[in-house]
Parts: structure tokens; sequence; C-alpha cells
């Protein structure tokens, strides 16, 4: 067999448990996974900002997410999570040790996952089985925590679920989520990634 000629290229440094130069730390996840929760969480033991994508999207926006699906459409919406997140990737090369919560969408589409991907930032899947989320999100829907456009019916979350776990699939990380609290799965995500030695840098 012919050797291939010509030089190699290096190999892309990433970002994995352990690596003393993480500043910033990206929770992906399906609806109901807790990253707004465990992102707050985390923030708060490590001194670095908590910031919520969907949170962003609707500032820039003057409007909600639910109001922006509804009102615009699903295209819309994700047109405004890609620009909110180029924003977010650019400040965060220069910017304040950062964890960031995304939509449970956002990580799946490519372009999204590629711009993470490309700032050497790590990523971290929190998951749990599909009825818990199903359950969680029922929870946060009957005291109106979140007003989720996607949470339609048990068949159509277990769907979408099915369709995305892939995706999810290819962050750095993915954690088990089920039956433990924020705190706790911020203080796997903290020991993980050995962040506690870096609180507040
Ligand atoms: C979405 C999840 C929501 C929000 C929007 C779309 C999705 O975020 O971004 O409603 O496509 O799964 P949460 O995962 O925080 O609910």
């Amino acid at each position: 067999m012919q050797k291939r000629s010509g030089l190699r290229r290096p190999k892309k440094k990433r970002s994995h448990p352990g690596d003393v130069s993480v500043r910033a730390l990206f929770l992906v996840g399906f609806m109901g996974a807790g990253k707004s929760s465990v992102g707050r969480a985390l923030g708060e033991r490590l001194g670095w900002t908590f910031v919520d994508l969907d949170e962003r999207i609707e500032r820039r926006e003057g409007r909600t997410v639910a109001e922006l699906f509804r009102t615009s459409g699903e295209q819309k919406f994700r047109r405004a999570e890609r620009a909110a997140l180029r924003e977010l990737l650019k400040e965060l090369q220069t910017g304040s040790a950062m964890i960031v919560a995304l939509g449970g969408g956002a990580f799946v589409q490519k372009e999204n996952a590629a711009g993470i991907k490309s700032i050497g930032v790590p990523t971290v899947f929190l998951d749990a089985p599909v009825a818990e989320l199903w359950g969680r999100c029922q929870q946060q829907r009957s005291s109106k925590q979140v007003d989720r456009p996607l949470l339609i019916d048990a068949q159509g979350f277990q769907g979408l679920y099915d369709a995305r776990r892939p995706g999810y699939l290819k962050a750095s990380l993915r954690m088990e989520t089920s039956g433990k609290d924020a705190a706790a799965v911020a203080a796997e995500v903290a020991r993980a990634f050995d962040l506690d030695r870096r609180k507040g840098v």
C-alpha cells in the first residue's frame, strides 16, 4: 500500500475534563435538562458570569422566546439564536470566565456546534431519561416558570429527543442528571473539569 505523502496537520487542541485552560463552559441538552439552573449554580460556585442564551435572544429581539416562535416562526427564532451565539462567542475570546446555558435546539444546529468547537470551549450534555425530562417540563409549565413552544405532547417530545440525542452526544462530556438537584450536578461538572481551583479566575 502506498504511503500518503505531505505534511501532517497538527492536531487541534481539544478541551477535555481536567484542562487547566478552561475559561468557559457550555451546557447543552434537551428541554428540562436543567441547563439554566445548573448553569446558575455553577456560575455562583465559581464566581463566573452566567449567561442564558435564551435570555440574550429575548433582550436582543425585545420579545420572549415564546412570542418569537408564535409571531415569527421557528426559522426566525433559529436565526436570532445563531446571531446571539455568534455575538457571545466573540465576547468569549476576550471577556470574563463564563458558564453558558444553551436552549435545547441550539447545539444540534451544525453551524452553532461548529462555532463553539472552533474556540475550543468544552460542552457538557446534561442528560436524563426522557420521561423525567417530560415530567420536569410539565411541572415548570404548571407553575408557569417557562413557556416552551415546542412542548406539545409526550410523543412529539420523545421523537424530538431521539432525533437530537446524537447531536448532544457530540458534547465533550455527557452527565447523567437523573434524580440529582442543580447544586449536585454543578459540583460534578466542577469536579470533572477541575474547576474549583479556578474560582473567580
Ligand atoms: C427549544 C428549547 C428552549 C428554547 C426554545 C427552543 C428547543 O430552551 O430555546 O423554546 O428547540 O428545544 P430550553 O431547552 O431551555 O427549554
